[in-house]
């Protein structure tokens, strides 16, 4: 057993009464079993809460349980993860999912660091929200909550430490989930990263960062990794009504999707398809982690369909899971 904290007990009083008041409706709360919540926490990694809610119902139609996502194969995954990015989550939630067939559901968080693709954040969350175990987690919001409430300016990646012993000491055994659930609320709608809107904070009084009136000075910034700019050349190569495409090679962007044959450079020389004559549809610029990428997209008509390329269809096009930047090329493609 604790030893008591009456403080710690009253900063869970005041929060939990927020949360009850004031947690969003979402649809994965409707629900919270292990592989509800396991689907949901995986595609918030890095997605925001708008964007996620449309993907997770099709998900939850389309697989509605463990065992229909474990029989289900990559590609149909990554269809259904198309648009989301970071399709590494979908690729790691198959696999996750034939584990946990194979080997059964966990039931606390050390198990669940044990599936494929599950941290110590997503461990923590299944265990907390879904099978209330006394588990702790930290996000981006946890993290930015801490930091703020105990005015601690530590630089991350040490501050992800220090917010990890934090919520281990502060778990809420009662609540554990709603608990956790709470403080990345609260840092979602309320202790926000720009403009925190402290005056309706249920925890201001308990808040070392506000009582200094300095909020939005912690967490102290990330030192910035500096943007690397790369060009590339994507090659829409048509014969007839069909069009070259190729697996995304493993160790690169999108490992495993389908695309078009691309080149690293704008050099049209470089053309895999010389001697048909490139035409330019267009260019435009998109974001992989700290890399701008001007994207060039160049086309070609050709006679003969060489066999190192798959042919596909307008059909066999949408159902592909093609990453979004070159399904936007392609898209550009089709204007000439
Ligand atoms: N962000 C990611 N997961 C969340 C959850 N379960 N509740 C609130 N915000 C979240």
């Amino acid at each position: 057993m604790r030893p008591p904290n009456p403080q710690r007990d009253e900063l869970h009083q005041l929060l939990l009464r927020w949360y009850d008041r004031h947690a969003r409706d979402l649809p994965w709360r409707k629900n919270p079993e292990p592989y509800q919540t396991w689907v949901s926490e995986i595609m918030l990694q890095q997605t925001q809460v708008a964007t996620v809610i449309p993907y997770f119902e099709r998900w939850m139609a389309r697989f509605p349980t463990i065992a229909d996502l474990a029989n289900a194969s990559e590609d149909d995954v990554l269809q259904f993860w198309q648009g989301l990015g970071y399709y590494r989550r979908g690729r790691n939630l198959l696999a996750g999912a034939q584990y946990v067939v194979a080997n059964g559901i966990p039931f606390d968080a050390a198990g669940w660091q044990e599936v494929p693709g599950i941290g110590p954040y997503t461990a923590g969350a299944i265990a907390s929200i879904a099978q209330n175990q006394p588990a702790a987690l930290v996000d981006g919001n946890v993290e930015r909550v801490y930091s703020r409430l105990t005015a601690d300016a530590t630089e991350p990646p040490k501050l992800t430490q220090n917010a990890w012993k934090w919520a281990n000491l502060n778990l809420d055994h009662h609540r554990p989930g709603d608990w956790n659930q709470a403080l990345m609320e609260l840092g979602a709608t309320v202790c926000t990263p720009k403009n925190p809107q402290c005056p309706t904070c249920p925890l201001k009084n308990r808040c070392a960062a506000f009582a200094i009136g300095k909020p939005d000075s912690y967490p102290t910034p990330a030192k910035r990794t500096a943007t690397v700019q790369l060009q590339q050349t994507l090659w829409i190569a048509r014969c007839g009504d069909r069009i070259a495409t190729e697996r995304v090679p493993q160790g690169e962007w999108w490992e495993g999707m389908v695309s078009f044959p691309r080149s690293q450079t704008h050099d049209l020389t470089e053309n895999p398809f010389d001697p048909a004559w490139p035409k330019l549809a267009g260019t435009f610029k998109h974001s992989v982690t700290h890399h701008r990428i001007t994207l060039q997209v160049a086309c070609v008509t050709v006679e003969n369909a060489a066999d190192n390329y798959t042919w596909l269809n307008a059909h066999e096009l949408n159902a592909a899971a093609i990453p979004a930047p070159h399904r936007k090329g392609l898209e550009l493609a089709k204007r000439l």
